[in-house]
């Protein structure tokens, strides 16, 4: 037992449970069934949790004033304690959870009156809002960390505006882009993960305290004044269900998932274009890994872990989806899993979002290396389109060109390569065609102009209706 400053003779360790038991739990079943090293980081909500619910039950006759203020004060100080604790400290505390360890030192700070502190409370709708509040503060810290990589890739956009690279479908080369077009496609599904923030954080900040156990409060307490103290934006309506509701945990999973999810389609991408092969990016040294054997390497590790951790944060949203379903209503110790795959998916995010932006921001892209692989069979389309604009249908259109495209082939040169004649005798709408121009990758994005295309202006638009939403 620790002894405190302020207490020389605490009084003996209570029990938040166990009169109705003969013996103390197994070792085992204490070992299983102790959250504190999980759920230790709720520490400050849980102080912040009690401070208004103590306020609350002094409203409703619980508390006199000064019961109230003790109270306060020994919440006060087991939060100025908890600030101080070493790792140590926290190793040493075999308290069942959080929830436990801060009712202990409170009874050390504050004696026997911090036994009035539970009343008409339940670790129950404690926890539930312990952790919403904790997410609240999450959220937060997830969504700057999203907008920071938006940002990278938005200055590299900005940076590549004139750089023409192709783009793939199926991976194979399709048609040709900007640069800057590309590092805007990455950017976009973070804005609609954002998107996706903001709205679970809606149902995040709705107030689970004083829902009790599972049937609510029988003192007077005022929720919505507890809601206001405590920056929740709603009051749950139904304390069977309030206690129990985890969807808004598994709603910032599948955001989280989401999020690694599109990491990895953008590391992938960057692998690809990192490599040899390819050749468009080069990876600064502080974001590239070398190998313990080759001394040539150059290792894009960043990229390769944003793609692996996908795999963990999809798991911890199917985790937490198998917990939840088929439980019966009301509160289950299930539940208690829910909050390791919260914080891991917090933890994942914020290690690997940082270390994502920080290798976007400080590639390079290779302009050379990117127009020399848009070859002239990507033109194929803008060849057709101009037989379109001809008065040619489509269909007729995209057949003749991939007769030229199949000569080409069969005579081993590139279709801009091929006599004129041979142009004609695909189709008369040749004979006063400006072929340069219609082998030119510049005229093909200029012609993309509509909104969302990749023609420069444009992109000069998406930019600025990406400013917007940052
Ligand atoms: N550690 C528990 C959890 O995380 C707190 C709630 C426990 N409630 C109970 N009735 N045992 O869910």
């Amino acid at each position: 037992m620790i002894a405190s400053a302020t207490h020389p003779d605490p009084p003996p360790k209570p029990k938040l449970w166990g009169g109705r038991f003969a013996a103390e739990p197994a070792p085992e079943m204490d070992r299983l069934n102790r959250s504190l090293p999980v759920d230790l980081r709720l520490w400050r909500e849980d102080v912040a949790g009690s401070q208004a619910w103590a306020s609350a039950i002094a409203a409703a006759g619980v508390l006199t004033h000064a019961e109230w203020l003790r109270l306060q004060a020994g919440l006060d100080a087991v939060a100025a304690r908890l600030e101080g604790w070493t790792a140590d400290d926290w190793r040493a505390a075999h308290d069942e959870d959080v929830h436990s360890l801060v009712e202990r030192l409170l009874y050390e700070e504050a004696g026997d009156v911090a036994g009035k502190l539970h009343t008409g409370r339940s670790r129950n709708d404690q926890v539930a809002t312990d952790s919403r509040l904790w997410a609240l503060g999450a959220v937060a810290r997830l969504d700057a960390a999203v907008r920071e990589l938006q940002r990278a890739l938005l200055e590299q956009a900005e940076a590549h505006r004139g750089t023409v690279m192709p783009s793939y479908t199926h991976m194979q080369r399709a048609q040709p882009v900007s640069a800057a077009h590309w590092f805007l496609s990455h950017a976009w599904p973070l804005a609609r993960d954002r998107e996706r923030l903001g709205q679970a954080r809606d149902r995040v900040a709705v107030l689970p305290l004083g829902s009790g156990a599972v049937a609510g409060c029988p003192f007077p307490v005022d929720r919505v004044l507890l809601k206001e103290t405590l920056g929740f934006h709603a009051v749950s309506r139904n304390s069977i269900d309030a206690v129990a509701d985890r969807d808004w945990v598994a709603e910032l999973l599948f955001v989280g998932a989401a999020v690694g999810m599109h990491l990895s389609r953008l590391a992938e991408d960057l692998v690809v274009f990192g490599s040899q092969e390819w050749g468009f990016v080069r990876f600064s040294d502080r974001f590239s890994t070398g190998s313990s054997l080759m001394p040539q390497k150059r290792n894009p590790d960043a990229m390769e872990l944003a793609r692996g951790k996908a795999g963990r944060l999809i798991g911890n949203l199917t985790g937490i989806l198998t917990v939840l379903k088929g439980l019966p209503s009301g509160y289950n110790k299930d539940l208690q899993e829910d909050k390791e795959a919260l914080f891991d998916t917090f933890d994942t995010l914020q290690a690997l979002l940082p270390a994502v932006a920080g290798t976007v921001r400080t590639l390079e892209l290779n302009a050379e290396r990117c127009a020399a692989a848009v070859d002239a069979g990507m033109l194929a389309t803008d060849l057709a389109d101009f037989l379109v604009r001809r008065g040619m249908p489509f269909r007729e259109a995209h057949g003749a060109v991939g007769r030229l495209v199949r000569t080409a082939e069969e005579t081993g040169c590139s279709v801009d390569e091929l006599d004129r004649a041979i142009f004609l005798e695909v189709s008369p709408h040749f004979a006063d065609a400006d072929l340069a121009h219609l082998f030119s990758p510049a005229a093909s994005l200029a012609a993309r102009a509509g909104i969302g295309g990749t023609a420069p202006d444009a992109v000069r638009e998406q930019i600025a209706a990406l400013r917007q939403v940052l």
